[in-house]
């Protein structure tokens, strides 16, 4: 196995980022998120049992294996304690754990903000998950972010009164319900102490294990879709869920990473606002949602549902430098008994094979090109790519052919062990 091997979204998230990841980490000394916050819910099954995952990186379910919060995560240490006590109930050891420095917090004031800018955004609402992500990435760049690091300083207590204070003006100024200043120091004050034998330089940490040839896998969060340089902007988090925010937001070098695995769907979701070219807002998407149980492991929002866009695709092949495709719910489609391939966009009487500039703010008016494929089968578990239908096979190489490069991982079943290497 490869020394550092990282999983990305390729879509607008919820591809399965979380299935391979644990998968991968059975071979990995170390599990490591690098970007996002609890936006993000991994979904990970095994033997019937179900956790939700939003901070920690899932790899920490295997035993050998260490969790690092890379710095580039925004933690919110409310979440990140109830998620602990989850994963003590499933008899995680949580001193395997390990969280930045440098990660910064999100406060009681970003969940609020994150509300308000919905609000004042009217009909473009970018149709967050409201949990302060946004703000807590503006208050970053606006170098006003409080980092974990911070909270053991003696400025700390100042520093975040300051904030909550500025904050407070802007929520009476629109009428917004204010903000008890006592309460979140206080709050964060307790989270300092027990966050405390958590805490390291896990940059440092990180070269050290790769210095003693270990292997990490870097569980991705979000999609190259929702990706604010390289995604459909303004409807986007506000981050990097593409190859460089691994790199930002771990510290890693470009040379350390030997393996970029892009997780995609045999289908394809979105959930929140903006563009979807392929999506298939009608009886066939909420077939798909029916049956590849597409609801929101976060916000529990119904996800918008349709076909795949080998377009769209493709471009996240390119930007991210996939070695390696991981193409979950291939059983999903086998329910449905045809499904759909997009390999081009038509748009006033143009056709597109590949992405462009052309089709930005005219995603609505793009004609979609589609080739139909029968896939009728039943492949519920299945780990043997022989032992797939031939309708099953074509499918996989049409989406190999216009990507041109392999499908490694076959998702067969939520199920962790639903999967076909090849
Ligand atoms: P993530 O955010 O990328 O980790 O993905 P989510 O956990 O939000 O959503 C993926 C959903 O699909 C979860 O409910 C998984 O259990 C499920 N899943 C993943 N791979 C497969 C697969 O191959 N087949 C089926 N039927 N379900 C899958
Ligand atoms: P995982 O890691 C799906 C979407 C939101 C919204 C937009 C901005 O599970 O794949 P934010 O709260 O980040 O400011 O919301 O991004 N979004 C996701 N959609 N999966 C995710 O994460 C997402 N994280 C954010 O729905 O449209
Ligand atoms: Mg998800």
């Amino acid at each position: 196995m490869a020394r550092v091997a990282v999983v990305l979204g390729l879509n607008y998230g919820d591809e399965g980022k979380g299935k391979v990841s644990t998968f991968l980490a059975k071979n990995s000394d170390i599990a490591l998120r690098c970007t996002g916050g609890n936006n993000a819910g991994h979904t990970v099954e095994f033997n019937g049992d179900k956790i939700v995952f939003h901070l920690i990186p899932s790899g920490i379910l295997n035993e050998g294996t260490d969790a690092v919060i890379g710095n580039g995560v925004v933690i919110d240490p409310k979440v990140l304690f109830e998620e602990i006590e989850v994963l003590k109930e499933h008899n995680v050891d949580l001193t395997k754990l390990h969280i930045s420095t440098r990660a910064h917090l999100i406060f009681p004031y970003h969940i609020a903000e994150d509300k308000l800018q919905e609000f004042l955004k009217g009909d473009d609402k970018v149709g967050t998950t409201a949990r302060g992500i946004g703000p807590c990435y503006m208050d970053k760049a606006n170098r006003i972010g409080l980092r974990v690091i911070d909270m053991y300083s003696d400025s700390f207590e100042r520093k975040l009164r300051r904030n909550i204070q500025n904050k407070n003006k802007v929520f009476e100024l629109y009428g917004f319900e204010t903000l008890n200043e006592d309460e979140i120091v206080k709050d964060y004050l307790n989270y300092r102490d027990m966050m405390k034998p958590y805490v390291m330089d896990t940059v440092s940490y990180l070269h050290k294990a790769i210095e003693e040839d270990k292997t990490i896998v870097c569980e991705g969060a979000q999609a190259t879709g929702l990706d604010m340089d390289l995604g459909d902007y303004p409807m986007v988090t506000s981050s990097n869920p593409t190859i460089g925010g691994i790199q930002t937001g771990s510290g890693l070098g470009a040379r350390d990473l030997n393996e970029v695995y892009g997780v995609c769907k045999a289908y394809a979701s979105r959930v929140g606002e903006g563009p979807f070219i392929t999506e298939q807002n009608n009886e066939v998407g909420d077939t798909i949602r029916e049956l590849g149980h597409e609801y929101g492991a976060t916000t529990k929002r119904p996800r918008r549902c349709g076909w795949m866009d080998l377009v769209a695709l493709k471009y996240a092949v390119r930007v991210n430098g996939i070695t390696g495709l991981a193409l979950n719910h291939l059983d999903t489609i086998g329910k449905l008994g045809t499904a759909k391939l997009c390999v081009g966009y038509k748009l006033n009487d143009k056709i597109y094979d590949e992405s462009s500039d052309d089709i930005i703010g005219h995603e609505n008016e793009v004609e979609p090109i589609y080739e139909e494929f029968k896939t009728k089968f039943d492949i519920k578990g299945e780990k043997d790519y022989n032992n797939l239908p031939t309708q099953a096979k074509k499918y996989v190489k049409r989406i190999e052919k216009h990507l041109g490069i392999p499908v490694k991982f076959i998702g067969t079943g939520p199920d962790n062990e639903d999967m076909i290497i090849r």
